[in-house]
């Protein structure tokens, strides 16, 4: 049976990758950060808790890490975790460098001193890019990063490669652009704006305060995307790929997308506030797919309205659920 350890597995991509090993027969662990409260809710909503091994961990923390994986004997470790909202990385930009950065050399000295046999997946992102260097951005477009987190993703996505030339290890590094889901995390822009417009339909929200509305992004749906990361361990060598939908759509644009859906306008609720502005921004980004498309034989499936709709409906549902709460019905 084949066993994968995934790093970040009470997060949005974490959920679903374990979700796909487990229907693809997996034993699959994950190491799970020790916080004050329980961090598992997506676990849970995937009805997949007890079908996982957790393993307690931290990314900052080597000798965790060999432990892990000392327990886990994976052939295949994913690594999700991360402090990954850019906001935060220039509020905490040394936990954002120790996590996202360091934490990634980390964990690829514990395989490399347990068993460097063990295929490896970093979890690099579009934010590499930045202050874009060409209109489409694919896997030989030069990186420009804007934030803290971004500049830290490029340590991690260069030792991912180094670890693959000078050890020869199956390391890949995933570009992956924006993706979401139910599961996002309400601080990343299209959950707040579909928790938004369930709580104004439901009376219970007035206004949405945003920052830069203009910005444009590449979004793809989670489901689709950690397809694409089990796709890259199962090759005969580790590689880059860019994994992105080729479609590229204003935040403005996605707001209409989700009020319109409720029968409501968002210019009536849609408040800018400085507030949200960042820095340094990455004001567009959109990737070229063709070489995960063409090697991995994978492609986007879900369009950006079902992805929207579907996270509009389940932000509709989870409201529906606390208001009752509330009245104790
Ligand atoms: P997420 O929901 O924010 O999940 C991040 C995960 O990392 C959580 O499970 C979190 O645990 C864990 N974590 C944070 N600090 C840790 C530490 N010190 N030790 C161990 N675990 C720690 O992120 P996501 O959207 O699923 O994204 C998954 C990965 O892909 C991240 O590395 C992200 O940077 C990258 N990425 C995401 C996108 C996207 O659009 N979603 C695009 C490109 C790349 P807690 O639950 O305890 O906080
Ligand atoms: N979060 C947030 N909140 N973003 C806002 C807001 C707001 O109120 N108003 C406008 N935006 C703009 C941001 O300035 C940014 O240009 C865009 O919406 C998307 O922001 P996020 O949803 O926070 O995502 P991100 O693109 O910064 O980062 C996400 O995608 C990266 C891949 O490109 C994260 O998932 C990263 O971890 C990931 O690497």
């Amino acid at each position: 049976m084949k066993a994968a350890l995934i790093t970040g597995i009470t997060g949005q991509d974490g959920a679903y990758l374990a979700r796909l090993l487990l229907n693809k027969g997996y034993k699959v662990y994950g190491l799970i950060a020790r916080r004050s409260t329980d961090t598992t809710w997506r676990l849970d909503y995937l009805n997949i808790k007890n079908e996982v091994d957790l393993i307690e961990g931290d990314m900052t923390d080597l000798s965790s890490l060999i432990r892990a994986l000392n327990f886990s004997k994976p052939t295949e470790v994913y690594n999700l975790a991360a402090q990954s909202f850019v906001g935060t990385s220039w509020e905490q930009p040394v936990l954002t460098a120790n996590v996202t950065a360091v934490g990634v050399v980390n964990l690829l000295e514990a395989i490399r001193l347990t068993n460097p046999a063990i295929r490896f997946y970093q979890a690099s992102t579009s934010e590499m890019f930045g202050l874009i260097q060409e209109p489409m951005q694919s896997e030989s477009t030069p990186f420009y990063p804007r934030s803290p987190y971004g500049v830290a993703k490029l340590y991690g996505h260069w030792i991912t490669v180094n670890y693959r030339e000078s050890f020869g290890m199956h390391t890949s590094s995933g570009i992956l652009f924006n993706h979401e889901s139910p599961l996002r995390g309400i601080e990343f822009v299209t959950r707040k704006v579909t928790d938004a417009a369930a709580r104004i339909k439901s009376g219970l929200q007035s206004e949405l305060r945003l920052g830069n509305i203009d910005a444009k992004r590449d979004w793809g749906f989670a489901g689709d995307y950690v397809e694409a990361m089990w796709l890259m361990t199962q090759q005969e060598v580790g590689d880059d790929y860019v994994v992105a939908t080729g479609k590229t759509t204003t935040v403005r644009e996605m707001c209409d997308i989700a009020f319109s859906y409720l029968d409501l306008d968002y210019q009536d609720y849609v408040v800018i506030d400085p507030k949200f502005y960042r820095p340094a921004e990455v004001e567009v980004l959109l990737g070229d797919p063709t070489k995960a498309i063409t090697k991995l034989n994978w492609e986007p499936e879900t369009s950006l309205n079902d992805l929207v709709r579907m996270m509009v409906d389940a932000d509709l549902q989870r409201v529906k659920q606390e208001v009752s709460l509330v009245a104790g019905v």
